[in-house]
């Protein structure tokens, strides 16, 4: 597979360079998702090894790591934007493009289809039932690896001063307040549906929920390590139950991780 991933990779960089364009928004937009890949590429390696995935699995996740987000560039060419609601789900858009390089003809056709299941899965709400065990556990890697690197691209933009800074693609609702259906499934620990943020506060709600939505130890670690749960929590409305919501947060996670976390 060795052979395969080189090429693969070289693929993946031309790939990116080749929507390289004058227009600054374009641009900036462009090398966010680039370095995104890069990182989410890096994630999926170190927790396969945490998983002590083989050296065969270790580089299956790299490939999925690799290419989760390719269908980012075709939407942002086609639509001018990186938003799935405006456009389409960039996951399903991946494994249109997926589907017409050669060089995964060449990997075995179970490890293909894992792939395709953990892309067209990373972004969804929840993964699509299978009885394929490997088609899951892959899907989750990719889910946990993307979601970590997510929480360092929005880090910046907490602060509410930094918000209209956000570039035009991943900004809400200028607004602070969160809206009340979002702190209502805060406080029940129900996920929010992100199709429904109205204002920069849902969207940090949002992002906190996901918390509930990780799978392994490894990466709450690294969400706790990096204070990702303390700068959004800091960076929210004070309120009662949002609070509570907090609260709830918090001890979801010191029981997630029964004290490796820290
Ligand atoms: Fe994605």
């Amino acid at each position: 597979m060795q052979e395969i991933l080189k090429e693969m990779h070289g693929w993946m960089a031309n790939y990116m360079k080749s929507f390289y364009s004058d227009d600054e928004e374009v641009q900036q937009g462009i090398l966010i998702k680039e370095k995104h890949t890069g990182y989410v590429t890096a994630n999926c390696i170190e927790l396969a090894k945490f998983l002590n995935f083989s050296k065969h699995d270790t580089e299956l996740a790299e490939i999925i790591g690799l290419f989760h987000d390719v269908g980012r560039f075709r939407q942002y060419s086609l639509y001018k934007t990186f938003n799935d609601a405006d456009s389409e789900d960039h996951a399903d858009l991946g494994i249109t493009v997926i589907e017409e390089l050669d060089f995964f003809k060449k990997i075995p056709a179970a490890d293909y289809e894992i792939v395709k299941f953990a892309i067209q899965q990373h972004n969804k709400k929840t993964v699509a039932p299978t009885n394929d065990e490997r088609k899951i556990l892959f899907a989750k890697v990719i889910r946990d690896a993307d979601k970590l690197d997510i929480y360092r691209v929005l880090e910046p933009f907490l602060a509410q001063d930094n918000a209209d800074k956000m570039p035009k693609f991943i900004k809400g609702k200028a607004r602070a307040d969160v809206s009340p259906d979002f702190v209502e499934n805060f406080v029940t620990g129900k996920q929010a549906d992100y199709r429904k943020i109205r204002t920069n506060g849902d969207r940090k709600i949002v992002r906190l929920m996901w918390v509930y939505d990780i799978n392994f130890a490894w990466t709450m670690k690294k969400i706790v390590e990096r204070g990702y749960i303390d700068k959004i929590v800091q960076n929210l409305p004070q309120d009662e139950k949002i609070a509570e919501g907090v609260k709830n947060l918090r001890d979801y996670v010191e029981n997630f991780c029964k004290g490796v976390c820290k």
